[in-house]
């Protein structure tokens, strides 16, 4: 299969696999990391390192420019406004579970939380509990058989008691892209917050957050080819003062005493505690990097593989979750268990991803105990495909 990645050779991590004789087809869990973010790490540890934000020396002065230019880079990949608030956070885990409770002093009980049917347990859990500890109500948006969300039932189920709308535009396990800008609009239109899970989304398409009409959106670093530990929060200027400081601790506080005390504002008074720094630097220069690619041929390979896994699934009559048209493809074979065929792939160097994906509530709605994934990112190349495809005969012929 002659479908060339040109963007391979800037992924160590890729061609080390490749010498070991394996393929990476899960990118949607995490994604390898160009050369550039392993540079500016290194360069940044190399150099002598500082903390930010609390010291009057030289390298505290130059680790603290660093750090802030990251977040001013960072801000326009997102295409923020400049009043708009970018909190660094740890991923998206902790954006939502941020969210969710820096939010809850402002609900009363019977309130209304909605997220979809297809969420991460990221963006299902933290709003789980709240419901649970502020007895609110927590409302699931249906989604069809092809993985839509339907978005005119959607607009329908928002009310006065809502107060929150939660979901993400591209499901890790449905792969399917939502238009969400009607339910946004609704929402904005009811005084509902908007908070867009990014995750998976945002590794495909760069967000533009100034059409995206939201109120908060959340990612990661780590799929987006960039170091671990690290997330952004994204929260517009009009939202962010509905937050309440949530975690406690250094570098956050406007004044304190041993009874009271003032805290900063956002984005310093919601990171408390020393940054992830080189991280946080490092994902700045991989966003750089990213921005300088062609976003357009990028879309084209990635969409071309796509269109292959798909295409080779089906011929095999495998049964595909949903109807993906981004990135990822969730399948299962006939009287196969995924786990079983996971293992299989896995034995012959294809690296996928089989379970319930962290979205159980959504594989019990599905009827499936789990499903294997295939994931891709720019450095997958038609030779990974048809490696994969070798490799499924070869466990399906063992397991069927
Ligand atoms: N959310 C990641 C996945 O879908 C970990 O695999």
């Amino acid at each position: 299969m002659f479908l060339p990645s040109p963007w391979r050779q800037y992924f160590p991590g890729v061609l080390a696999l490749a010498e070991q004789h394996e393929v990476w087809l899960d990118s949607a869990a995490t994604a390898q990391k160009p050369q550039i973010m392993l540079d500016t790490l290194s360069q940044y540890y190399q150099q002598g390192v500082a903390n930010v934000h609390r010291a009057q020396h030289p390298p505290g002065e130059r680790a603290t420019r660093a750090f802030e230019e990251a977040r001013s880079l960072i801000a326009s990949w997102l295409q923020a406004d400049a009043q708009d608030a970018v909190i660094f956070t740890k991923g998206t885990t902790e954006g939502i579970n941020l969210l969710s409770q820096a939010l809850a002093h402002h609900f009363q009980a019977g309130d209304e939380i909605l997220i979809s049917a297809y969420e991460h347990h990221a963006n299902l859990l933290p709003w789980q509990q709240l419901a649970r500890t502020h007895d609110l109500q927590l409302t699931i948006l249906a989604m069809d058989d092809a993985g839509h969300l339907d978005v005119d039932a959607a607009i329908a189920q928002l009310s006065p008691r809502s107060r929150v709308l939660a979901v993400s535009t591209l499901s890790n396990v449905v792969g399917h892209q939502q238009s969400l800008e009607r339910l946004l609009s609704a929402a904005r239109q009811q005084g509902v917050w908007s908070v867009i899970d990014g995750a998976q989304a945002a590794v495909h398409q760069r967000p533009n957050l100034q059409h995206l009409d939201c109120d908060f959106f959340v990612c990661s670093a780590h799929k987006l080819y960039g170091p671990d530990g690290v997330g952004i929060l994204f929260a517009r200027a009009a939202a962010v003062t509905a937050l309440r400081h949530w975690q406690f601790g250094g570098e956050m506080v406007r004044s304190c005493d041993y009874q009271h005390a003032e805290f900063l504002p956002a984005p310093l008074g919601f990171e408390p505690g020393t940054p992830s720094t080189a991280n946080i630097i490092a994902f700045a220069a991989t966003l750089d990097w990213l921005m300088s690619l062609d976003s357009a041929a990028i879309a084209q390979h990635e969409a071309a593989l796509h269109a292959a896994v798909l295409e080779g699934l089906r011929s095999r009559g495998m049964q595909i979750i949903g109807t993906p048209n981004c990135a990822l493809v969730s399948f299962n074979a006939a009287h196969v268990h995924p786990a079983d065929l996971a293992v299989l792939l896995g034995e012959q160097g294809i690296a996928v991803r089989a379970g319930h994906h962290c979205a159980m509530p959504l594989l019990k709605s599905l009827g499936l105990a789990g499903a294997v994934r295939v994931s891709l990112a720019m450095y997958n190349n038609g030779d990974d495909i048809q490696r994969f495809f070798n490799a499924l005969d070869q466990a399906l012929e063992i397991l069927q």
